[in-house]
């Protein structure tokens, strides 16, 4: 059964008492970041204190273990997302996982003219790696409208898409509005017209039931950390047709066969041949450990306990005046708000000053505040452990928040 008292004492963070400006820490960032659990900890302290060796280099014990990890994580992420082992690649986050798409994938496969398609609400790392690529291959970055709440629909996309269409890449969950894309039906329609997909997960792997398969999309990226692994560590999916189709951009040790004086090489079939150098082990071992503990709490518990959460986050804050919510219908826990007047970095500096941690800014989602018609704003996102006093503690600041800041319903 979910229990939310009992998880939160798996989380050092939590059961320390951790204070934040003296104040018992609410944490309201897990969009950016989560906290790790005693299993995860301890993997990281067991590879670091007792399993220190590199991976696919030596003939002893030591690397046979690390290698063995190594291999049993890939397996155990293929079985979360019902992928096969070899379209699992190492990669340093969700960041660097479209990167290796956009320049493994893109520079070798698209041309002059060829189309991708993203959105507005897109992560800088969804959009940043396909400018770069427009400058130096002449592809056409173009947006997929959103609608009216600011959501990615079918009849969107199929208004964005054109003959010189060739990718379609945006966020399952928005990071800014937490709006859930119906990524299956976007793959169907896109597969018909010869266009492939691929799927910002960081923050839908996190807390909702993936299955790669089902979904049928070309490119899943996503990162450990916000789903209580380490940082630094993360994946790449690709199905396996497309892995063969790409090339490297990071090249080195542990991913090549052979080469030679005369400048040729030959690389390992992937998922090797996109590792290059030393691997995140200790990223790695706390990656499986992180897969594990949310197996063991059930991704629908999580799911569903977190849409419980904003609903009642949703519920509460409608009460504080002057707040303005921009996404009390989107299906993640997260909410993005402003208090009507105040700028979003002093009404965050002021939940600071209550021991509330939450994100203000532009969430780097930059072109977004275009579409909010709004410069900036807080947001507040929830993980398992979250309680509902957490989020009465952060309305009961809110309401306060008139006594310190003058901008206060102005
Ligand atoms: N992508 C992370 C966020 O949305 C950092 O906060």
């Amino acid at each position: 059964m979910f229990d939310v008292k009992k998880i939160r004492q798996d989380f050092p963070m939590l059961r320390n008492n951790t204070l934040m400006q003296g104040k018992p820490l609410v944490f309201l960032d897990n969009a950016s970041t989560t906290f790790k659990p005693d299993v995860v900890i301890n993997d990281i302290t067991k590879y670091l204190t007792e399993e220190t060796s590199n991976s696919h280099r030596g003939d002893y014990d030591l690397c046979f273990t690390v290698d063995t990890k190594i291999k049993n994580t890939r397996k155990h992420i293929a079985e979360f997302l019902n992928a096969d082992e070899d379209e699992i690649v190492f990669t340093t986050g969700a960041t660097n996982s479209l990167n290796t798409i956009a320049f493994g994938y893109g520079y070798k496969n698209l041309s002059r003219g060829d189309e991708i398609l993203v959105s507005v609400e897109e992560h800088a790392s969804n959009l940043l790696p396909w400018f770069r690529l427009q400058e130096l291959v002449g592809v056409v970055v173009k947006f997929i409208p959103l609608d009216e709440k600011g959501r990615i629909t079918l009849n969107n996309v199929k208004k964005a898409v054109t003959s010189k269409t060739k990718l379609i890449s945006i966020a399952h969950v928005s990071n800014v509005l937490g709006y859930k894309v119906d990524m299956k039906e976007i793959c169907k329609y896109a597969h018909e017209k010869g266009i492939l997909v691929s799927c910002d997960g960081a923050q839908s792997v996190p807390h909702t039931k993936i299955d790669v398969k089902d979904m049928d999309v070309d490119f899943l990226s996503f990162s450990a950390h916000k789903m209580c692994g380490p940082t630094g560590i993360g994946a790449l999916y690709a199905k396996k047709e497309i892995l063969e189709k790409m090339d490297p951009f990071s090249l080195g040790g542990g991913m090549n066969v052979t080469f030679h004086q005369d400048a040729t090489y030959k690389c390992l079939p992937a998922p090797a041949k996109f590792e290059a150098g030393t691997l995140n082990v200790e990223g790695i071992y706390g990656f499986d450990a992180a897969i594990q503990y949310i197996q063991s709490i059930g991704i629908d518990n999580i799911e569903k306990y977190e849409q419980e959460l904003k609903a009642y986050a949703v519920e509460k804050m409608k009460k504080v005046p002057g707040i303005v919510i921009y996404n009390e219908e989107s299906e993640a826990g997260i909410i993005t708000f402003n208090i009507k007047g105040v700028f979003s970095q002093d009404l965050a500096t002021f939940l600071n000053s209550r021991g509330i941690a939450a994100r203000s800014g532009q969430h780097c989602a930059k072109i977004l505040p275009d579409f909010l018609n709004e410069l900036s704003t807080v947001r507040a996102s929830f993980y398992m452990y979250t309680t509902k006093e957490e989020i009465d503690a952060l309305v009961e600041a809110l309401m306060k928040g008139g006594d310190f800041l003058d901008a206060y319903f102005a």
